[in-house]
């Protein structure tokens, strides 16, 4: 069981020996003392109790917590619905396209093992909301009511459409479909719980949105739908290990936060492609995009503009799409490719047609041996273009390698705020939207949102079309 990191490509080859572009490795090198500062950094944000993302695969009473109440009554429900949204509701949605099986949600019954179908609602778009209600037998659902802060208006929005759905079917026993996982003492969900005795499962008030997917956030619709959260953690706790040394040719996430870093502020690669050639692996990529975007994109106290731009891709698919720009558009991009052992279900190509090359060649290779040999030769086509790329090899896509894929981001997303010079817990960028919406509803305490919205200049019919 292993997560490898394959950086070759990224690295620039000496003139005459191979691709060009990429960070040379005396750059790589030279950027080590500044990574040093940046693990004892993280040390230190750690030791004061901040960064409680790392202690989540140790905290075995979360754990049980989760795993009780999956045991006690999960075999009650057929769909388990999670209202939420961004950090919410990302990571539930990429485990259950990685951990469960293709199609999931359609599977009839039987071919579940009896385990619930798993929806996220990551929006308030009326029209999928709407659709999923009038599909679901409420008798047998349960919504798993997801908020850090336990106030956001999306969710809490899901909720109050559920909530009248539930108490028109179910009265004062619809708490035995409702349950909620937030902070654990501020917010409207929580007081809700405590005053209904809806279950609640705490986000630990240490840990943020997009760094919560091991806690009952992700854990908690996971184990419900039999994924094993157990192994879940233990990668996860892992990959901790792994980088918990300050040397960063020896730490993955360093190694990963470090390269990224570099090519965007020193070498102009301010496109950060991620690219699973697994379509199980294809949710990681925009799980991954919301907290690398969100954490690094960011005004910096002496008032410049920071932040790579994650671009999510898919392989082989976008060797249909996307590669010809990654390949001969502007040089401002990174690719770092997902790859994963093949396992059990490979798929052998059938041998016919043989006199016709261009079907010929393929008969008696498999699918999966066709999706890696595009990925090695996209990454090798991108590294003799001068394009750095790097791959992240999964030995298996199961709970323990997904859990420590997941750490392995959120660990270089700390790295790279301090190597940016930004804060990547906090995101000051969305506020004004939020309040600008709360006074257009009418929100208590939107006032000075509502005169700040008024002042702005009405479009200018000149430039409406
Ligand atoms: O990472 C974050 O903090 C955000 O993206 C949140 O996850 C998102 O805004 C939802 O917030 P909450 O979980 O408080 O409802």
């Amino acid at each position: 069981m292993a997560i490898r990191l394959d950086v070759s490509n990224f690295i620039a080859r000496a003139a005459g020996t191979g691709p060009g572009g990429g960070i040379a490795a005396a750059e790589f090198e030279g950027a080590a003392a500044r990574f040093g500062q940046a693990h004892a950094a993280l040390r230190a944000q750690h030791a004061a109790g901040i960064l409680g993302f790392l202690d989540l695969p140790a905290n075995a009473a979360l754990l049980r917590q989760v795993t009780d109440f999956a045991d006690a009554r999960g075999s009650r429900y057929r769909d388990v619905v999670v209202l939420g949204i961004g950090g919410s509701a990302l990571g539930p949605i990429a485990m259950r396209t990685a951990l469960r099986a293709p199609g999931w949600n359609a599977l009839p019954d039987g071919s579940r093992d009896g385990w619930p179908r798993l929806h996220v609602l990551d929006n308030v778009d009326p029209r999928t909301i709407a659709a999923l209600l009038d599909t679901l037998d409420l008798r047998q659902a349960l919504f798993i009511v997801t908020s850090k802060s336990g106030g956001t208006a999306e969710t809490m929005s899901q909720f109050l459409v559920v909530h009248e759905q539930l108490a028109r079917v179910h009265g004062s026993r619809m708490t035995d479909h409702l349950a909620f996982v937030t902070d654990p003492e501020k917010g409207a969900l929580r007081a809700i719980a405590r005053r209904e005795g809806i279950p609640a499962f705490d986000v630990p008030s240490n840990v943020g949105g997009r760094f919560s997917v091991l806690s009952p956030v992700g854990t908690l619709p996971a184990a419900l739908v039999g994924i094993d959260v157990a192994q879940l953690l233990a990668g996860a706790g892992d990959m901790a290990l792994r980088c918990a040394g300050g040397e960063l040719r020896t730490n993955p996430a360093g190694v990963f936060a470090v390269l990224q870093w570099l090519a965007d502020t020193r070498h102009g690669l301010k496109v950060q492609v991620l690219m699973p050639y697994r379509d199980a692996l294809r949710d990681m990529a925009a799980w991954f995009v919301q907290l690398w975007a969100e954490s690094l994109g960011k005004r910096r106290p002496d008032g410049t503009h920071v932040g790579p731009t994650p671009l999510p891709a898919l392989g082989a698919t976008d060797q249909h799409s996307q590669v010809q720009l990654f390949m001969e558009g502007p040089p401002d991009k990174t690719v770092v490719f997902l790859a994963a052992g093949r396992g059990e279900g490979d798929v052998t190509i059938p041998r016919a047609y043989g006199d016709i090359a261009e079907l010929a060649y393929l008969g008696g290779h498999t699918l999966g041996e066709l999706l890696d040999a595009e990925r090695c030769a996209t990454a090798g086509a991108l590294a003799r273009a001068g394009r750095p790329n790097a791959t992240i090899t999964l030995d298996a896509i199961d709970p323990w390698h997904v859990g420590a894929l997941m750490m392995l981001f959120e660990i270089a997303t700390i790295y790279a705020g301090d190597l940016y010079g930004v804060n990547p817990l906090d995101q000051p960028g969305v506020e004004l939207g939020k309040q600008f919406t709360f006074a257009m509803l009418g929100r208590p305490g939107s006032d000075a949102a509502r005169r700040e919205w008024d002042r702005m200049p009405a479009p200018d019919p000149r430039w409406q079309l």
